[in-house]
């Protein structure tokens, strides 16, 4: 099992044993095993992929390792074990290093390799551009420490890459996020040229369950700007009235150059005015928030809703909200993924079968099935810490725990949802 995390000072021996092996490597940048050491027992930092090894403990098999100074930092070396070679530690490590870096402050990160150097391919991956087809790799990270100040004080944060591969299934709600919200805020020249106006608001509505928060999370992701959520109930908290609460968090977050604010149960806080009078102030404030939120381009408010039918009309208009998007329930190809991804990570018998699966759990939502998945797991441990010969997941465990988990989206909610794209929709 490999782990990826910081750097212990208990894992000085192994990390110089991984320079020693790797140091006559043409392909390594050198990193001088004494070097090493004086860094790191003078508090310097690096990042370490380990892996357990049975009755030895953990061994360092990967590393990288940065100096930082104010804004700026310097990688200066970076190792793989041989046989680990190929196979995504370094942008693991990358990853993780960029993270701390960047909540450190540093705005910017080089690495000086030769070409063909271990991590040459793990820097391009993570968005690094060697200058001059020379040997310097350099990224400026996508916030600057001002910025992390105000996102971390919402309780924001800039999401790892990768979220949107990460989701599965759910074609169409994918497609049409990516070619109407994704595409055009990602390439805002391009768009303007032609005239395309990327969205500024965006509303998510659908069952529980279905993907909401993943997809705007997805978002912020790929398009590498921090997230921010507000909660309602934490700002209906804190000192000011709600709506003057809502009024600071855009005040403030329309500091940032890019942002995801991403408003979760947004029918509470903005229910139709004739039902819920004491929410008026709220709407007045939103209906002004946002307009001054869309003033100016890089910025994306996605609010998210189980009830779109119970939003106060005037909210949605087209000129705040640009598009209004149902996220179903998961479709049966979109269920077969999401077994597929559960079946993949497990040790399960061949005969398992996605499709079969995603069968007999219509009405299941991603949770529904990662319990389910869970269910037939604990049914195979079991088996094997009684000792039994068969310790993997067979397909009746699957069938069992399917039939015990019960589906959270009813016959029901999905004929009120069809309802709904009808009404709602707009894309
Ligand atoms: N397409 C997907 N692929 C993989 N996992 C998913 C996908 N969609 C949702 N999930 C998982 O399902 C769970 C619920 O998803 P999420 O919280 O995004 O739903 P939601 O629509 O926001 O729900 P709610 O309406 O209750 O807020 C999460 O654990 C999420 O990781
Ligand atoms: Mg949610």
């Amino acid at each position: 099992m490999l782990n990826v995390r910081d750097y212990l000072p208990s894992d000085l021996t192994s990390a110089v044993r991984l320079l020693e092996a790797v140091q006559d490597r043409e392909d390594t940048p050198r990193l001088d095993p004494s070097r090493f050491i004086a860094e790191m027992t003078n508090g310097g930092f690096a990042v370490v992929a380990v892996v357990q090894e049975e009755g030895v403990g953990e061994e360092v098999v990967g590393l990288v390792t940065a100096h930082a100074a104010g804004a700026e930092a310097w990688i200066y070396g970076i190792a793989i074990a041989t046989p680990w070679r190929h196979q995504g530690i370094g942008s693991a490590l990358l990853d993780r290093l960029e993270q701390r870096l960047l909540h450190g402050g540093v705005r910017r990160i080089s690495a000086l390799l030769a070409p063909g150097q271990v991590g040459e391919t793990a820097l391009t991956n993570r968005g690094f551009v060697a200058t001059d087809g020379l040997v310097l790799h350099e990224k400026t990270e996508p916030l600057a420490p001002r910025s992390l100040e105000v996102v971390e004080q919402w309780g924001g944060m800039l999401l790892p890459e990768g979220l949107w591969e990460q989701a599965a299934g759910m074609e169409r709600e994918k497609q049409v996020i990516e070619s109407r919200v994704v595409d055009p805020l990602a390439s805002p020249e391009l768009a303007e040229r032609i005239g395309l106006r990327p969205p500024s608001a965006v509303l998510l509505f659908g069952p529980p369950g279905t993907g909401k928060t993943t997809f705007a999370q997805a978002v912020a992701s790929t398009l590498r700007w921090p997230f921010v959520e507000l909660l309602p109930s934490k700002l209906a908290a804190a000192e000011g009235t709600l709506a003057s609460e809502l009024r600071r968090a855009f005040v403030e977050l329309a500091e940032l150059e890019h942002v995801v604010l991403f408003i979760d149960e947004f029918d509470e806080l903005v229910p139709a005015r004739e039902g819920r009078p004491a929410s008026a102030g709220v709407v007045n404030e939103l209906l002004k928030s946002i307009p001054e939120f869309r003033s100016r381009p890089g910025r994306l408010l996605v609010c998210a809703t189980n009830f779109v039918d119970t939003i106060d009309p005037a909210v949605l208009r087209p000129g705040r909200f640009d598009l209004l998007i149902g996220i179903g329930p998961p479709d049966k190809a979109a269920r077969a993924a999401l077994w597929g991804r559960h079946l993949e990570q497990m040790d399960v018998a061949e005969d398992a079968d996605p499709s079969t699966l995603a069968d007999v759990s219509a009405g299941f939502t991603a949770g529904d099935i990662d319990l389910a998945a869970q269910r037939a797991a604990v049914a195979a441990f079991q088996r094997a810490r009684g000792g039994q010969d068969s310790t993997r997941i067979e397909v009746p465990d699957l069938t069992s725990s399917v039939a015990a988990t019960k589906p959270s989206i009813s016959a029901w909610m999905r004929e009120r949802f069809a309802t709904q794209l009808e009404e709602y929709s707009r894309v």
